[in-house]
């Protein structure tokens, strides 16, 4: 059975409502999947290691710049020597489209994972709000990932 590793970063709960979705969804069709709040992540050295497929998300919090969130920026930090080589990666985020970058997030963790050797399966999800804002995007999402598996 196919493993997806599901990393998010979110301070106010909606990136991680967008998380949880997706896991149940992926769940659903068949694929295990680990939901990790990068709170939680002390190294994440090799941590695509025992993975098909590593889904990242975060909010973000700048105002000019794209500034990811707090517990995820040390994750990203680590982009590099997660073992993403060869991985299929996808990007989601929640945001709030009154900001100039919105959901920034999912183009900056993309460019890294390209940079770091993955393979973007799946279009970045970005949500306005929590995950009851995009139910039919989020099962889109889901899908696209559980069919590159
Ligand atoms: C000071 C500040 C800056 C923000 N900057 C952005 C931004 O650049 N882009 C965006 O989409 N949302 C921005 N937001 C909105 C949050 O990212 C949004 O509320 C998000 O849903 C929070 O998700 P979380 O609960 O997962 O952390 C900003 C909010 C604040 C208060």
């Amino acid at each position: 059975m196919s493993k997806v590793l599901i990393i998010f970063g979110s301070t106010t709960g909606n990136t991680e409502s967008i998380a949880s979705k997706i896991g149940s969804l992926l769940e659903g069709a068949g694929v295990t999947a680990e939901v990790k709040n990068a709170a939680d992540i002390s190294d994440a050295t090799d941590i695509a290691k025992d993975y098909d497929a590593v889904l990242m998300g975060a909010s973000c919090w700048g105002d000019e710049d794209v500034e990811l969130q707090d517990d995820f920026q040390p994750v990203f930090d680590q982009i590099g020597s997660m073992g993403l080589s060869g991985k299929k990666v996808a990007a989601f985020a929640s945001g709030d489209s009154s900001y100039q970058h919105f959901c920034g997030a999912v183009e900056v963790i993309e460019e890294a994972a390209k940079d770091a050797g993955a393979t973007i399966v799946a279009g970045g999800l970005k949500v306005e709000g929590d995950a009851s804002a995009a139910p039919s995007e989020i099962e889109e999402f889901a899908t696209a990932v559980a069919k590159s598996l």
